[in-house]
């Protein structure tokens, strides 16, 4: 709604940026609509009655002298039922409904109201006429889905006494209920089923909780070695085509969180198409239920403006907590941060800033700490003390996948888990191509895993690990001297090292059991790689040589040659595009093993990503003894 009847003018058009005189009385972050279209916009300077303006869709076209309008209000979000299945442009209009109207390309100007207007949702008042509410109070619920209880919440603005509450079907507009606030003569606040919150602004709890329960991924560098708490923030970097859109796309599908937001930022559209393509079809392997009904996906893809990059961070943030304060566990995937980044980094300069490190604005990183703080895990308003979480996935693409530069480096000081994606790996097709040597996790998680999986669930975690460090020294070492100066039992760690990346680490996304491993199988995977390795060092240590164990082995039998084959073929199809930059010591480990693999066991160890999940543990176990039986009789 306009709050002045008089416009103001454009003085200047700047690429995303304009400068409007005589916008008398505009605020910070209003919304302004520019030009005869009527372009959405937000004030995001001030000096006296000159609005420096940016604008979330195409200036083109925009002239000196063209009408712009102050709206009164901040760029705000619509929350309600209806949400979950949608997809979002950056300033949420509904992409489907756009098009409806607009045809393939975002016609400029239009507005399209976020939820369905029509659609009627069965209200179930949990409050009685009288009853006193607060900010947060549960007024009553809608089944949004099959699987999810939409909670109608007294806003964080209101409280008072209920005068009146009705049960039935009500569209998103329609009143279900008054409040009248206390000691308050005048008419009483109508309450509807959706609610507008402005995305700058956090929304509020009541208290931040630490966070204690990991949010499962079923990825096993992840869940085994860098879990992330629900409520914590991680970020992915990685240089060009390490791995960030297919890593941030595998956790939105399996991420064990009721609700996900994806923002698709400033990344090709085909990635988004993808996203988009592929999500609707999948079905939600815990619920049964489609995977988009718990999701809702923001697109903003590179041939969007700038400045709507921004927005579509913050849209996402808000929906996120919106979800949150029901008592929800929300997970937000980011891809890519860096593009936000970038707008920054643009719009600063059209505004001739003081330009910080590499060019980025010097609030970069306050801009960054604030939407890495809306994350967490939190007693929300409200008299039930719900607790819900947010945890935030970022991912960043450095240039030339150099993690000295200023985002990741930001980013990277305010996220508590770091999954740092290795173009080496990556280009050898190892993936997910996360380094398990640069990564690490500030969560604290031990204590869950060890009541929820396995009481040594911490030990053989540890163990593993400190095995994949041992190698990465001895990989070192072997790249100057060679490993055959190695003593046997270093021969040995070089092949568990290779056991523990090939057959644990290594996780194909695209395999229709292997793309999630719960952390059950997880733990009894592991168990048998470490049972091989005690088994192996004992073999050792009566004086078996890696060299014998090759030898006297029975040779590769034609069954194992094709376990071998089908393994090749089975990883990954782009692990078998020849790849020419293979790194030597991981082929000639490679030759060395799979002649050891005359030992049957090894063929079967590099197939348990294959086993059902929930036959895990009986398959572990037969496998440990099938390692022990044919380790002891090396001789
Ligand atoms: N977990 C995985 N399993 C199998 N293949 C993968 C996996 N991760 C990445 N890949 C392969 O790597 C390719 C590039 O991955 P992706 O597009 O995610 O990289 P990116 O880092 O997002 O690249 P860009 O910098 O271009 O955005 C994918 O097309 C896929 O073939
Ligand atoms: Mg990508």
């Amino acid at each position: 709604m306009p709050k002045t009847d008089r416009p103001g003018t454009l003085t200047r058009v700047a690429g995303p940026v304009v400068v409007a005189e005589n916008l008398v009385g505009a605020q910070m972050y209003e919304v302004i609509r520019v030009g005869a279209l009527g372009l959405i916009g937000e004030v995001i300077r001030l000096e006296g009655s000159c609005a420096t303006i940016q604008v979330y869709e195409d200036t083109s076209g925009l002239r000196v002298g063209d009408p712009v309008q102050a709206t009164g209000a901040p760029l705000q979000v619509e929350l309600g039922p209806g949400l979950l299945g949608s997809i979002f442009d950056g300033i949420q209009r509904p992409l489907p409904l756009v098009r409806e109207q607009a045809g393939d390309f975002i016609a400029r100007g239009i507005t399209a109201t976020a939820i369905d207007r029509i659609k009627k949702w069965d209200f179930t008042p949990l409050v009685r006429a009288g009853d006193q509410v607060k900010p947060g109070d549960i007024l009553g619920t809608v089944a949004e889905t099959a699987q999810l209880t939409h909670r109608i919440l007294v806003p964080p603005t209101m409280e008072g006494i209920v005068e009146e509450i009705r049960a039935g079907a009500f569209t998103i507009d329609e009143t279900i209920g008054t409040i009248r606030a206390h000691n308050d003569h005048s008419a009483p606040t109508a309450i509807r089923l959706a609610q507008k919150w402005p995305v700058r602004h956090g929304r509020p709890y009541a208290r931040k909780l630490d966070p204690d329960t990991p949010l499962l991924t079923g990825q096993r560098v992840i869940d085994s070695f860098f879990p992330i708490a629900k409520g914590g923030t991680a970020i992915i970097p990685g240089g060009f085509g390490s791995g960030k859109t297919v890593a941030e796309q595998t956790l939105a599908k399996w991420a064990d969180a009721d609700i996900v937001i994806y923002v698709g930022c400033g990344e090709r559209g085909n990635e988004m198409t993808d996203v988009l393509e592929e999500f609707p079809k999948l079905v939600d392997a815990r619920t049964n239920e489609p995977l988009m009904r718990r999701t809702i996906l923001i697109a903003n893809t590179s041939n969007m403006p700038v400045a709507a990059r921004e927005a579509s961070i913050y849209t996402g943030i808000t929906l996120a907590e919106y979800y949150r304060d029901m008592g929800y566990a929300v997970a937000l995937m980011a891809d890519s941060t860096s593009r936000w980044g970038e707008a920054l980094r643009e719009v600063s300069g059209r505004l001739e800033e003081m330009p910080g490190e590499e060019g980025y604005p010097a609030y970069l990183a306050t801009r960054l700490a604030d939407f890495y703080e809306r994350a967490g895990r939190v007693v929300a308003l409200g008299k039930d003390n719900r607790i819900g979480s947010i945890t935030v996935i970022g991912a960043v693409s450095p240039p030339g996948g150099d993690f000295s530069e200023p985002m990741t480096q930001n980013s990277l000081r305010v996220a508590g888990a770091f999954w740092g994606l290795d173009t080496g790996l990556a280009r050898r097709r190892h993936f997910p191509a996360i380094n398990w040597i640069t990564s690490y996790s500030l969560y604290d998680l031990r204590k869950w895993f060890i009541d929820n999986v396995a009481s040594d669930w911490e030990a053989q975690t540890g163990e593993a690990l400190a095995l994949l460090q041992k190698e990465a020294e001895l990989l070192e070492i072997v790249q100057l001297v060679g490993s055959d100066a190695l003593p046997e039992s270093e021969k040995a760690l070089l092949k568990i090292g290779q056991m523990l990346r090939e057959d644990y680490l290594q996780q194909f996304a695209f395999h229709d059991i292997d793309g999630f491993c719960p952390p059950m199988k997880q733990y009894w995977m592991l168990r048998v790689i470490l049972t091989f390795h005690r088994g192996l060092a004992r073999a050792i240590k009566r004086g078996t040589t890696l060299e014998r164990i090759v030898k006297t082995s029975t040779p590769v039998s034609p069954s194992i040659n094709a376990v071998l084959q089908t393994r090749k073929g089975k990883s990954s199809k782009a692990e078998q595009a020849d790849d020419p930059s293979q790194d030597s010591v991981s082929t000639s480990q490679g030759t060395l093993l799979e002649r050891a693999m005359a030992l049957p066991v090894v063929g079967e160890i590099a197939r348990m990503k294959e086993w059902p999940h929930p036959d895990a543990e009986m398959h572990g176990r037969e496998l440990m003894e099938q390692v022990e039986r044919e380790l002891s009789t090396l001789r």
